[in-house]
């Protein structure tokens, strides 16, 4: 029997030995950008618990580009050591790593969640946060700073740097950020970006920062590393992003040399309505697979081995990416595969711990 959970995935020139990636999370763990003991321990152990792909948490292209003070950041050639670490041990144990690069835009300088996740002042270590528009998320926050076309050069700039420093620390594959209300879909949102220049308006004009970025972003990687966009498939709101504009979207992006898709939703708007429950986004990974043609990720409250092996089974999507279950359980693809009847290894030092098979 063969378990698609468990098959191979290849894009490009790289082979995932399974469907299963870490979708990526923030961690809020460092200190000016750096990583340290905590993501080796953590992204490590989901590498010993078999995930196929590890996307590690948005990291900042620039400072200002932080969600929070305590967010990964790759803005610098001295965050490059920490990183490497990181990638060739998720590799040792044969997980591929991954890292999405991305700018908060105007949801950054906010403090992390433990701390209360509210706007951090300048005079409290925060920064003025930029964007598309003068537009705050949420009604009580300050209004971001509109982004001048001096403002986009150095996003733009900002990202090629990142992927270069992304490939020298080892990563295999890039993923921008693009979804959940931070910089890129803040452009792609009418709701968002109420510019009357070439980067506003039109649907051309809102997805050409998005693309643009890509476009040298595929120019800078080695022609078998895999480039991920992860969007929000729609606004959950009137007047905003939809599911068909990613249809549209995707299609565009394929052709600009993008290998997947991974389709979230939400996160632009404070007050959407989103009909949350057990793999509720799916269907967009299903539609913008079956419309564009191009590869997609499903994730959102997918959290059983049998959902993830129906998900692919079936063509919904080509991968599967889990957040919190696995930070539940970062044996989740070893447990998985036990119930599937899909043979893996487990890492020697575990061996002795399998389960024999009846
Ligand atoms: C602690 C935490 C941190 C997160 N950080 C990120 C992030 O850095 N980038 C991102 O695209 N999504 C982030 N997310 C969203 C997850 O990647 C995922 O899309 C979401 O949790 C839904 O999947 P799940 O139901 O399997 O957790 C985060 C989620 C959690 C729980």
């Amino acid at each position: 029997m063969t378990v698609a959970l468990f098959s191979p995935l290849t894009l490009r020139g790289l082979t995932l030995k399974n469907r299963i990636a870490v979708s990526p999370m923030c961690q809020y763990s460092s200190t000016n950008g750096f990583s340290n003991d905590w993501h080796l321990v953590h992204l490590g152990s989901r590498a010993v618990g078999g995930a196929g792909l590890i996307i590690i948490e948005a990291t900042a292209v620039s400072p200002e580009g932080r969600i929070t003070p305590d967010d990964l950041g790759i803005w610098h050639d001295e965050h490059v050591p920490g990183l490497q670490r990181l990638t060739a041990f998720m590799e040792a144990h044969g997980a591929v790593p991954g890292i999405q690069l991305a700018h908060a835009g105007r949801k950054a300088s906010h403090s992390s969640p433990w701390k209360g996740g509210t706007v951090v002042a300048e005079s409290q270590g925060g920064w003025p946060a930029v964007a598309p528009s003068p537009v705050p998320f949420g009604a009580e926050e300050p209004a971001p700073l509109e982004l001048d076309l001096g403002g986009i050069e150095k996003v733009k700039a900002d990202f090629r740097a990142a992927t270069l420093r992304a490939l020298e620390a080892g990563f295999r594959v890039i993923e921008l950020h693009a979804a959940h209300g931070y910089l890129f879909h803040e452009f792609l949102s009418p709701l968002s970006n109420q510019r009357t220049d070439a980067y506003g308006g039109s649907f051309e004009n809102r997805i050409r920062l998005l693309v643009e970025v890509v476009e040298s972003t595929r120019q800078l990687l080695p022609a078998d590393y895999p480039l991920l966009v992860r969007i929000s498939a729609t606004d959950w709101t009137e007047g905003g992003w939809t599911a068909d504009d990613s249809v549209a979207l995707a299609q565009v992006l394929k052709t600009k040399g993008v290998d997947l898709v991974d389709c979230s939703t939400g996160g632009n708007v404070p007050a959407a309505s989103i009909p949350v429950g057990p793999n509720y986004q799916v269907p967009f990974a299903e539609r913008i697979r079956r419309e564009a043609s191009i590869a997609t990720g499903a994730v959102g409250l997918i959290t059983s081995a049998a959902d993830a092996e129906q998900i692919v089974a079936t063509g919904q999507a080509d991968l599967v990416l889990l957040g919190r279950e696995l930070l539940r359980d970062p044996y989740f693809p070893l447990h998985a595969a036990e119930e599937l009847g899909a043979e893996v290894e487990w890492p020697n030092q575990y061996v002795r711990a399998k389960p024999r098979r009846r």
